[in-house]
């Protein structure tokens, strides 16, 4: 499924769903709801990652004596309350049977949501304080709720706002999302009792999180290749896509297929180039303009009109494997951003010509510079080879550490570093580059590149 890992690290999801404190439920309605099951232990320092597309993290703590209580599931540093007393009538009651309880602020991210504008529905229900005649039917429970880093509802009660106990609210917002990330944070701000009904059970109580598109932006990128797609459900395209990066891994689709088709769907988050552009910045890939042959393609050097130099690498559009590599490598660098790996600026999709767009590094390869042809080689003195192994080493770290994306580069060598004026070292050409799950204890010893 590593193909299929690739292929999601470019797409962008629609929608979100979350059953807080909860099981996977999938709510049928006008339309069909999916809430991710959310039962898993967070903390500060554990940021908690869904397989899917979010997380969340919490902070503060209970106090000890509250961990013990009954119906409360002590999870990291959040409470799961189960509603084990008889299910109140109520509309989808397997979304409020469980709520995630937080001592001072639950925060959950969307990631790589199409940029837009959502419609976002936060579910609540107080079901930890009862109704009736005794000393828990007196708590109060008070919280902020921020989208975005703005605040949408300051010292919300539950109860006040559902009209009851154990009665369900579904509150609405609208909130863009600009850079593929949608922030909810939950926030008790010390208001409300703290002791009822039981001590140290208190803070922000939520039972489930849903967004969805209101209207979503034509495209997210300069010349974005998302706008074929736009107005379909999020489901379906995932699905399609799913199905689609099997079938192409499995090499089932046909050569008719070109990759412009391919790509439908894929935001591929970087700039877009006309081929025209780049023939007339290449002078038409005149052969004088050549800087390399990579292992798919050859490489150009290139004037845009405005003055910037630029590389194209060009795929020759016969391997099906190249188209792969192509989208792969369009993923991984647009995703990540270093002073040690070569930037991309953008790609080239028109009928079959793949192109990839990057800086230009005036030196050439690390291995041109020490093993190439003797007029092109450089005389590097040991504090310049220090200096390019330490960059390397950066580089690699970023990417296997730091990075958001676990990225494994796998064909490391010379001719795959680049050396800029400077002689600052650049990585480049991640055409095998694999996504490293954090979890995969799986070891992969096939051999890849040289
Ligand atoms: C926990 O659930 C049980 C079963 O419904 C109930 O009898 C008990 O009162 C609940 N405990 C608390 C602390 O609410
Ligand atoms: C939010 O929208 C839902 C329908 O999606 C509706 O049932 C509910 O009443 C709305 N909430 C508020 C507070 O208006």
């Amino acid at each position: 499924m590593a193909t299929n890992l690739l292929f999601l690290s470019v797409i962008a999801w629609y929608s979100l769903g979350i059953n807080c404190g909860g099981e996977p439920v999938t709510v049928y309605g006008e339309k069909d709801n999916t809430f991710d099951g959310d039962t898993d232990e967070v903390g500060p320092s554990s940021f908690r990652q869904s397989s899917t597309n979010w997380a969340l993290s919490s902070t503060g703590f209970f106090p000890d004596n509250a961990r013990s209580q009954d119906n409360f599931t002590n999870v990291g540093d959040t409470f799961i309350y189960k509603l084990t007393n008889e299910i109140p009538a109520m509309a989808n009651p397997q979304l409020y049977r469980d709520a995630r309880l937080s001592p001072i602020s639950l925060t959950y991210y969307g990631f790589c949501l199409a940029n837009g504008k959502y419609t976002v529905n936060l579910h609540f229900a107080e079901t930890v304080f009862t109704n009736g005649q005794t000393y828990k039917s007196l708590g109060r429970r008070i919280f902020d709720v921020y989208i975005q880093g703005r605040l949408v509802q300051e010292d919300f009660n539950i109860v006040d706002a559902a009209g009851g106990i154990s009665t369900p609210v579904i509150m609405n917002y609208t909130a863009a999302v600009t850079s593929g990330t949608l922030e909810i944070r939950f926030y008790w701000a010390g208001k409300g009792t703290t002791g009822i009904p039981l001590t140290g059970v208190y803070g922000p109580l939520i039972s489930a999180i849903s967004a969805d598109p209101a209207e979503v932006a034509s495209s997210t990128s300069p010349g974005g290749i998302v706008g074929a797609v736009v107005g379909i459900v999020a489901g379906g395209v995932f699905i399609i896509l799913l199905v689609f990066g099997i079938l192409w891994r499995r090499g089932l689709l046909g050569q008719q297929n070109t990759l412009e088709d391919d790509l439908k769907g894929v935001d591929l988050q970087t700039g877009k180039f006309t081929f025209r552009q780049l023939k007339d910045a290449t002078n038409n890939f005149d052969k004088a303009n050549k800087i390399g042959e990579g292992g798919f393609g050859s490489v150009y050097k290139g004037l845009l009109s405005d003055g910037t130099v630029i590389a194209v690498k060009q795929l020759s559009s016969k391997s099906k494997q190249g188209n792969r590599e192509f989208v792969n490598e369009i993923g991984m660098i647009s995703a990540l951003q270093h002073p040690h790996l070569v930037k991309l600026h953008g790609c080239c999709i028109e009928g079959n010509q793949l192109l990839l767009v990057y800086e230009y590094m005036e030196n050439n390869s690390l291995a041109r510079a020490l093993f190439g042809p003797e007029e092109s080689q450089l005389k590097l003195d040991w504090p310049t080879r220090h200096k390019i192994c330490v960059g390397i080493a950066r580089g690699l770290a970023y990417l296997h550490e730091e990075s958001r994306l676990k990225v494994v580069h796998r064909d490391i060598k010379a001719t795959n570093v680049l050396l800029d004026k400077n002689l600052t070292p650049k990585i480049s050409d991640f055409g095998l580059a694999k996504l490293d799950e954090e979890d995969n204890t799986h070891i992969s010893t096939r051999i890849a590149g040289t």
